[in-house]
């Protein structure tokens, strides 16, 4: 095809045109764009130079805080010591250092860590792996792919397969066949404005029971959920609920895979969500956090017995043919392993713990502000679901978010009406109390 002379005329270096966006209203942020330049520990800084409080962690990814020395430090070395090395056949050391680091982390027998770049190739790998792993243990029937309603997991055809937010699925056609989705967890009549994770609906694992019986246990392979829905709006898990899915998954011989790409490295207080509640997942995924967002980098930690499963047949042969070029990237090994340090020296999760009552109370503090329908919290989250404007379902949160960056200088995401705000976990005190203020008034003036 080719291009139109306006579209040719246009693509000059530095216009807005070429770059299509993702997840995002082209054409209303080439309107008005909201550019940023620079960024250091808790704030972004626009080309002019005007500083916006960092009040999302990038996408739920800087939890160390932004451009930490560290961190640039150990990128700036690995770039000058090794660019790449080939991730299949060849391995470069610094990746099993990561590896044993983040299997470290994890509890219980977590401890075999599978590399790719980003969440939405985690998942991928995640479900692949379960389905392999059925097969190869002669149970191959094992082919059902358990998701959740208003579940996020990342855009592959497999996350959107499992994921629940019809937007991200309506054009791209029939997806996975043999998936099914247990219920939402959410429900506002019992639920509106608890701090942590609600009292009611730990019974919904109970749907699980329901599919089970429709589908038989020997066609499902795997459930997947995130311990707290982050993307969909800030969804924390009812009480008990997880535990219920463990016990029911153990009872049918279904693994059960928790999605901690945004739960992972201390957004919930832990290193994963699985301690938080005290369930060990048989398959986790994590990015994000992993490298403080400074290089691409996802993963997948496994059980022991699941590796296990592999190590079988004639040993020059490769046991599961996945993997990606840039799995355990020498750059995002360096990045991930200087976070990590960053993590320990500083406590950094801990201090997440201890900072989460302070958060809730501030979060709470916008209960009766015009509009507000629910506001929920877990860990360093926080979802502000708003009153849509008729007609215009997601606009408000839109001018919002607008109206916070240009106007308050602060940066938050929306999701529908819903305003999503989850802070690098190096967050102040006084930067918690800046942060709600300015979304107070936001509120008020979107109203
Ligand atoms: C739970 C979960 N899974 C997967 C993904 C996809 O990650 P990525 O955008 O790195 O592909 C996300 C992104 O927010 C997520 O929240």
């Amino acid at each position: 095809m080719t291009a139109s002379p306006r579209a040719a005329a246009l693509r000059q270096p530095n216009d807005l045109e070429s770059f299509w966006i993702p997840f995002t209203p082209n054409r209303a942020f080439k309107r008005a764009p909201r550019l940023i330049a620079r960024a250091k520990d808790m704030h972004y800084f626009t080309p002019e130079g005007r500083a916006v409080l960092d009040a999302t962690a990038g996408l739920w990814c800087t939890n160390a805080g932004h451009n930490r020395d560290p961190i640039v430090d150990a990128i700036k070395h690995q770039a000058e010591e090794l660019d790449y090395s080939p991730a299949f056949q060849f391995a470069h050391p610094k990746s099993f250092e990561l590896a044993s680091r983040v299997a470290a982390l994890a509890p219980a027998d977590l401890n075999r860590v599978f590399f790719c770049n980003s969440g939405s190739e985690a998942v991928d790998t995640a479900l692949k792996i379960a389905l392999a792993y059925h097969n190869v243990r002669g149970e191959g029937s094992r082919t059902r792919l358990i998701g959740r309603e208003r579940g996020y997991h990342g855009v592959g055809f497999g996350g959107i397969s499992v994921g629940g937010i019809v937007a991200n699925r309506k054009l791209f056609g029939t997806l996975l066949a043999g998936v099914d989705h247990l219920p939402s967890t959410y429900n506002r009549e019992h639920q509106a404005f608890t701090k942590g994770e609600p009292a009611w609906g730990a019974h919904l694992a109970d749907e699980l029971e329901r599919i089970v019986a429709l589908h038989d246990a020997s066609t499902i392979a795997a459930v997947i959920v995130e311990p707290m829905s982050g993307s969909t709006g800030v969804l924390p898990a009812p009480k008990g609920y997880l535990q219920k899915l463990r016990a029911i998954c153990d009872r049918h011989g279904i693994l059960l895979i928790f999605d901690e790409v945004i739960t992972g490295f201390g957004r919930l207080g832990y290193a994963f969500a699985a301690e938080r509640y005290g369930v060990t997942p048989d398959l986790l995924t994590f990015a994000k956090g992993i490298t403080s967002g400074s290089v691409p980098m996802g993963g997948v930690i496994a059980r022991d017995g699941i590796y296990e499963a592999f190590m079988r047949g004639p040993e020059h042969v490769v046991e599961l043919f996945h993997g990606y070029t840039y799995s355990a990237h020498p750059l995002a090994c360096a990045a991930g392993l200087a976070t990590l340090d960053l993590y320990r020296d500083e406590k950094i999760f801990e201090r997440a713990k201890a900072l989460e009552p302070k958060w809730a109370d501030a979060a709470m503090s916008l209960k009766g502000l015009p509009g507000v329908l629910d506001i929920r919290t877990v860990g360093l989250t926080v979802g502000i679901d708003l009153a849509g404007r008729p007609g215009s379902p997601g606009l408000r949160a839109y001018a919002a978010m607008e109206r916070a960056f240009h106007d308050e200088g602060v940066m938050t995401r929306n999701t529908g009406d819903t305003i999503a705000l989850s802070p690098p976990l190096i967050v102040s005190e006084a930067q918690i109390g800046e942060i709600f203020d300015k979304v107070g008034r936001v509120i008020r003036a979107v109203n």
